[in-house]
Formats: C-alpha cells, sequence, structure tokens
C-alpha cells in the first residue's frame, strides 16, 4: 500500500506513512492505494460478519472489522478506536410515504460516539497520527470535525487544537470540543477562512485532520461497505448524502469503485449529493459543466455543518458522481426545515445539513424523477442534538404564526 496522486496524469507516489496532506510535485489531494485483499469475498464477506461477535478491540469497532480494506496493518492495541460505526439502517416510514418510496431507509451515521460521521474517519486518521509519532493534531471545522478530533485526541493522549469560524457553528459542537478538552482557535471569516490559516501553520509537530487527509477518507469508507452487508450485498439504487467539503463523497466513490474491482459487487448504486443553494459550488460546477469549481466568497445557509465554499475534495467527488452515474443538486434553507421536520416525525431526527437528503428526494419527486420501486439509501450524517438552537428556533416560530392566526 502507499499513497498516490489523486491527479492520474501526475500519478506521484509516496511511502504510506510520508506525513503529507498534498502532493509534493503538484499540489493535488493524496490518496491511499489498496491492494487486492489476501481473501476472496465470499470469504471476507463472511469474516466481517463474524468479528461483530467478537469483543477484540479491533473488531468491536465498525471500523476496524473492516481492516482489510484499510491502510495497515496497526498493532491492533495501537488502535484509536470508541467502537464506532456498527450503525443501523433505519427504514423510513411517513419520510418514504412522503415521497412515494416504499423502500427509503436512512444509514444514520449521527448514531455514532460524538455524533456525527466524522468519529469514522478520525479512528483512522487518529491512529495513524499516533503512528507516525505526531504530538498535535489539528483540524479547522464548521462544528463536527472539531468535536471528533478532540474526543480521539483525549483517547490518544495527543493535543488538540480547533479552528473555529468565530460565531458561525453550532454551540452544541463547540461544547462538545470544550469537553473533549481541546484548545479553540476562534477565526474571523468562515470555514474556507479558517482552513486556509491551518493549512498555511508551518509548524512541523502539527498534523492535519481535516477531510483531505486520506486516511480520514479511508475510515468513512466503511459506510458504503457496512451498508451493503446490511443489504446482504444486494445493491441499492440510489445514495443520498449532503455535500459540504465533500470528503464523503469522495470516500463513498473510492470504496464503491475498489468493492467492484476486487469483485465483491457488480454494479454501483448511483451517488446523489446535495448542497444547501447558499453554499452550492459542486451544484453549480455539475450544472455548468465546468472543468474547473469556482468557490462561493459568501457560502450563507441554516445548515452550518455545510456552510462551506470552497470544498477541498471537489475532484475526488466529481470522479465519485462520474464514476457511479450520479448527479448533483441543491435545496434551500427552507425545503431543509421542511424535510427536517418531517424526518423528526418518523422518531428519527437528524441536524439540519443530514436533512438536505430528504430535501433532495421531495424535490426529485416533484420533478418526476424518483422510480417509486427503487430502493434508496440517505445518509444521515449528525444527530438531531448537534443542532437544539435550531429545532428551538424553528419550533418557536411556528408558534408565534400558530398564535398570530387564532383570532383575538
Ligand atoms: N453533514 C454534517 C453533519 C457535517 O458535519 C458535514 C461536514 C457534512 C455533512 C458534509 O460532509 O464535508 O464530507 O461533504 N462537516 C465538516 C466539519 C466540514 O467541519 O464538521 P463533507
Amino acid at each position: 500500500m502507499h499513497l498516490r496522486c489523486n491527479n492520474r496524469t501526475c500519478a506521484t507516489t509516496l511511502d504510506l506513512h510520508e506525513r503529507a496532506v498534498a502532493c509534493p510535485k503538484c499540489g493535488d489531494l493524496l490518496e491511499v492505494v489498496i491492494d487486492a485483499p489476501k481473501f476472496e469475498p465470499a470469504a471476507l464477506k463472511r469474516m466481517w460478519l463474524e468479528r461483530r461477535m467478537s469483543n477484540a478491540n479491533a473488531d468491536t469497532s465498525g471500523v476496524w472489522r473492516f481492516r482489510d480494506l484499510l491502510p495497515g496493518p496497526y498493532d491492533p492495541a495501537s488502535l484509536v478506536t470508541l467502537a464506532e460505526g456498527n450503525t443501523p439502517l433505519v427504514h423510513g416510514l411517513k419520510t418514504g410515504q412522503s415521497v412515494g418510496l416504499e423502500r427509503l431507509f436512512f444509514k444514520h451515521l449521527g448514531w455514532n460516539p460524538t455524533g456525527c460521521f466524522k468519529d469514522l474517519g478520525m479512528t483512522v486518521g487518529m491512529t495513524e497520527a499516533k503512528f507516525v509519532g505526531a504530538k498535535i493534531v489539528a483540524c479547522a471545522s464548521t462544528g463536527n470535525t472539531s468535536a471528533s478530533l478532540a474526543a480521539y485526541a483525549a483517547r490518544a493522549a495527543l493535543e488538540a487544537h480547533v479552528y473555529l469560524p468565530s460565531g458561525k457553528i453550532s454551540l452544541n459542537k463547540l461544547a462538545q470540543a470544550l469537553d473533549f478538552g481541546a484548545t479553540i482557535v476562534q477565526v474571523d471569516g468562515n470555514f474556507d477562512a479558517a482552513l486556509d490559516q491551518l493549512l498555511q501553520t508551518t509548524n512541523r509537530d502539527i498534523y492535519f485532520l481535516n477531510s483531505v487527509n486520506p486516511f480520514r477518507v479511508e475510515g468513512q469508507k466503511t459506510v458504503m461497505i457496512e451498508m451493503l452487508e446490511q443489504f446482504n450485498w444486494q445493491v441499492p439504487d440510489y445514495v443520498i448524502t449532503p455535500g459540504g467539503n465533500l470528503g464523503n463523497t469522495a470516500a463513498f466513490g473510492k470504496v464503491l469503485e475498489e468493492l467492484k474491482e476486487f469483485g465483491f459487487i457488480d454494479r454501483v448504486p448511483r451517488l446523489v449529493v446535495v448542497q444547501a443553494a447558499g453554499a452550492n459550488p459542486f451544484a453549480e460546477l455539475w450544472r455548468s459543466g465546468a472543468s474547473e469549481i469556482t468557490p462561493s466568497a459568501h457560502p450563507e445557509t441554516v445548515a452550518t455543518a455545510i456552510r462551506i465554499g470552497n470544498p477541498r475534495s471537489w475532484r475526488k467527488a466529481l470522479h465519485s458522481v462520474k464514476f457511479t452515474d450520479g448527479f448533483v443538486m441543491d435545496v434551500t434553507d427552507e425545503e431543509i426545515g421542511e424535510a427536517k421536520a418531517l424526518i423528526g416525525l418518523d422518531g428519527i431526527g437528524c441536524e439540519p445539513a443530514s436533512a438536505t437528503t430528504l430535501a433532495g428526494l421531495r424535490k426529485l419527486q416533484l420533478q418526476g424523477k424518483l422510480n417509486r420501486d427503487a430502493t434508496v439509501v440517505a445518509i444521515l450524517t449528525g444527530h438531531a442534538l448537534k443542532d437544539t438552537d435550531y429545532i428551538l428556533k424553528a419550533h418557536s416560530k411556528q408558534h408565534d404564526q400558530h398564535l398570530a392566526e387564532v383570532p383575538s
């Protein structure tokens, strides 16, 4: 296994454990090249399920039980894990009905240790950070990455620095980072400014753990492996996911390509990426067919997790969407709010960014583009309690409207 530049014409290779977040030749992102596993797909599928019955450190994690398709090998005792992953597929009942789908499922990544999918990438990224002898780990974040990094750094006994757009993230997420003992760096400006500031840091002791780190992407691949396992390896038709910095989209496409290449599946689900209309450079790129992304200078959306104007993984994500014959779309804040309320009424709950998925499906249904027999998986990226302020404000607005309608 080794690292390779994501730009296929450059394709510079580096040692797997080289501490780099970008190609030293062309500056593009790096990816881990995974070797073909030693065992046949049928044997591995069985082995992965059997590991769920084991109490060994590496097996209780819903990431590391798929270690045959992850970087390594690491000493099992050195894994930085909080038993992440193993999240359920929940059948969407009222939500399914609302879009005319019998087979709508939510893969709820909010039911991870810190309430978000970031833990899946963080267990791999933090294990690698420890392996290369890092002392300080850092990220810029719209909130969730910082909470996850702080928790896993605490487990690894590493110092955590998190760069946050001042006043622009949910207080629940800030509280998590504080609770786990991270040092908070407040940055004037948005997430993009915070990430720029961090990436310009010359301190060689800092190990970067944003999703530009290829090890983070590797952990997030397990969402697709576990989802396919939950369908007994019957491939769903669509996977619909929110798009922010686009690390997840990059990870999902990468692993679907690997699973097909290694013979685990013979077709792939279509990846549909949904952005918020106020922070939609990837959707704009898709619509225009341009060859380069144009960052949004002033991204704005109530879904603060995806208030991102300059998504770093866009090239990888575009490859994922094209490889799976998928597409990219956007939805308004109002549509996000309506979809979030519907998901709540199904007893599931999620944070606003996650509700872009159902909002996207509602829009597709209105456009007559949803086939009612399709099997659709919506990726819920964060827990409802991640942004309680949003919920309380939405309901107090409803309450005020209701009072205004009552005749005096
Ligand atoms: N949903 C949630 C809840 C998120 O926190 C994020 C990203 C996304 C979706 C978008 O995922 O970047 O892989 O396209 N949050 C990052 C953070 C940027 O800092 O917590 P993506």
